[in-house]
């Protein structure tokens, strides 16, 4: 067997889910958001659904990808919906023929509307059941950490072509479209969401939308961009000052940077995520910015560039070994600046590891 399709194997993980179901009490798992369905059968399309049980998985998907869903899914019975056999009939007529009654759905990814027309159609109960996947998703199997680091390099380099690209008189928005330009150029298949790309008081707004202004002499720029790699999302932000950094922004500059390593210095498996955000926010509060820092600290990555598990205030729960985090802490002061640093993290036993390779020092562009 090749390499791909040994790596195609690995990835499909209906036995992961399947091993879960009866410790919920489940007969099957219906399998029906994009990010899911690319987990399990590392195949991504716009529409479908997976039918997990322990016996057998049925994936059913429509014309556009039946083809390819039938080349590079492994493991499953793929069939395919139309409109004279719709999707809702071939999924009632599995679940009559097997006896799935009680079957899991994702209620964190289901529209009510959806909800209201499985229930009339579908014989069986819906049990809530999305936490099957954030806690298969959170542990990350070395291929899936393999990706994201892909992914990662593909936005580092791309940062680096693009600080060569950045003067005085480029406008945000022109910033925004080259590194995206190069992130698709070095190989991404796509951006993990739009860049943002802020200077000047727009710096201050961490989710700030690229406009026309140019970078002038003086300004922090922040970049926060990612690109998607075999569906992992890579995500970083780095600021750097363009001309010249006061004193002060130096100052704010470093205490983000020293935020930034006291959380990582904290993260590690068994460690709650509201601790390694603590880490973080006490030395910016110590440092008399703490009215500046609204966000949490991190989030989970990985096939979406948002998911479990966060570390932030919210998360009571232990990080467990191969999660993957996101470590960016900022300090964002309305109408003049904002810095954010970001890196990515995977947690192990006694520590974690930063798959960054890019630099943290202040950049000044002259
Ligand atoms: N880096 C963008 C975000 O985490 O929201
Ligand atoms: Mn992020």
């Amino acid at each position: 067997m090749d390499r791909k399709k040994e790596m195609q194997e690995e990835m499909s993980r209906f036995h992961k889910i399947a091993e879960k179901l009866s410790g919920r009490g489940l007969d099957a798992m219906m399998v029906t958001s994009g990010p899911n369905r690319l987990y399990a059968g590392d195949f991504a399309s716009s529409a479908g659904m997976a039918i997990v049980t322990e016996k057998k998985t049925w994936f059913f998907t429509d014309s556009r990808y039946i083809e390819a869903a039938q080349k590079n899914i492994q493991g499953a019975d793929i069939q395919e919906f139309t409109r004279e056999k719709p999707l809702l009939d071939l999924a009632k007529e599995v679940m009559e023929r097997n006896g799935l009654k009680k079957v899991g759905f994702e209620e964190r990814y289901t529209t009510v509307q959806d909800y209201e027309r499985w229930k009339e159609k579908l014989p069986c109960e819906l049990a809530p059941a999305s936490t099957l996947f954030s806690e298969l998703r959170s542990v990350k199997e070395p291929e899936e950490i393999e990706r994201l680091v892909a992914a990662q390099r593909i936005a580092e380099k791309s940062l680096v072509e693009t600080l060569d690209f950045i003067k005085t008189g480029r406008t945000e928005k022109e910033i925004a479209a080259f590194l995206l330009y190069r992130m698709l150029s070095n190989g991404a298949n796509r951006m993990s969401f739009p860049p943002i790309v802020v200077s000047g008081a727009n710096s201050s707004m961490p989710h700030g939308v690229p406009s026309d202004k140019p970078v002038a002499d003086g300004d922090f720029l922040t970049m926060d961009f990612g690109c998607m790699l075999d569906g992992y999302c890579s995500d970083m932000t780095r600021t750097v000052a363009i001309g010249h950094a006061t004193e002060e922004m130096d100052k704010v500059y470093h205490t983000v940077l020293q935020a930034q390593l006291a959380g990582i210095a904290t993260a590690k498996a068994g460690v709650t995520g509201r601790a390694v955000h603590e880490a973080a926010a006490k030395v910016i509060a110590d440092a008399g910015y703490g009215a500046y820092f609204g966000h949490g600290f991190g989030h989970g990555l990985g096939l979406e560039v948002h998911e479990d598990p966060s570390a932030n205030m919210a998360n009571d729960k232990p990080l467990p070994v191969g999660a993957v985090i996101s470590a960016e802490p900022g300090i964002y002061i309305p109408g003049r600046f904002g810095v954010r640093i970001e890196d990515v993290v995977v947690i192990e036993e006694n520590g974690c590891r930063d798959i960054m390779e890019a630099p943290k020092e202040l950049i000044i562009i002259k």
